[in-house]
């Protein structure tokens, strides 16, 4: 299995369920990252406390208070972030912070829809605008002009709070296999939406 090369990552949502298997895998893994820039919106709080004591045993573990859904908050992390690596630009954005409201379309209001499309959505995108400024001349190259390989995946039915216990797949399957899959993409999968173990499922 090839080994993911990534030297510089970010993900959101870092503190519990696939975004923290994320964090621990990466860090377990044969090339660790120079640095994984572990965001959640509450590093201080008690949904952080695992995140915090990796933080504590891994030095290339940075946390970095972040909520998806405030723009002003993502500029504050992305000048943290462009601080510590003095130019060296960021390999990899992992969006993986999300929400899912168990709502029907009968009981949904437009605060609901709202929050869910500010998080889900614009989120990712104004996360990848301001990754657009710490991008590394490696992937300008491999990936020509645009400069970003963007892929979409499904992690599957996960074991999670969002896919609670009754979920087909632990976090560590699901994790195991979305990292297996990172390392195999090239510009040929770039739009795709590929599913844990690498099959692309047809939008
Ligand atoms: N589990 C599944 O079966 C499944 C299936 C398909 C897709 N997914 C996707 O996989 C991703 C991770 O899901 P999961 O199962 O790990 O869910 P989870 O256990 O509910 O964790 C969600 C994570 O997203 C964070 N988050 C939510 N809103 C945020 C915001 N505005 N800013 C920053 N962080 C925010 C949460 O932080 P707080 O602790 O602060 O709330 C938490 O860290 C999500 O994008 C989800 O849609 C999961």
């Amino acid at each position: 299995m090839a080994a993911l090369r990534a030297s510089t990552v970010l993900l959101t949502g870092s503190n519990r369920g696939i975004g923290l298997e994320l964090v621990k895998q990466l860090l377990g893994g044969p090339r660790p990252p120079a640095w994984i820039f572990a965001t959640c919106r509450d590093p201080e709080g008690p949904q952080a406390q695992e995140l915090r004591d990796l933080a504590s045993r891994h030095p290339n573990l940075v946390l970095v208070k972040l909520d998806v859904a405030n723009p002003s908050a993502i500029a504050d992390a992305a000048k943290i972030v462009e601080g510590k690596l003095n130019g060296a630009g960021l390999n990899l954005l992992i969006n993986n912070a999300g929400i899912y409201a168990q709502v029907s379309l009968e009981t949904v209001d437009s605060d609901e829809m709202i929050r869910t499309y500010k998080t889900n959505a614009v989120g990712p995108l104004l996360m990848a605008q301001a990754a657009l400024n710490m991008l590394t001349k490696c992937q300008a190259l491999t990936y020509g002009e645009a400069g970003i390989l963007c892929v979409a995946l499904h992690p599957g039915w996960v074991k999670t709070d969002m896919g609670t216990q009754e979920a087909d797949l632990t976090v560590d399957m699901s994790v195991r296999g979305l990292l297996s899959v990172l390392p195999v993409l090239s510009e040929k999968h770039s739009g795709n939406l590929l599913n844990w173990e690498g099959k692309v499922i047809p939008w």
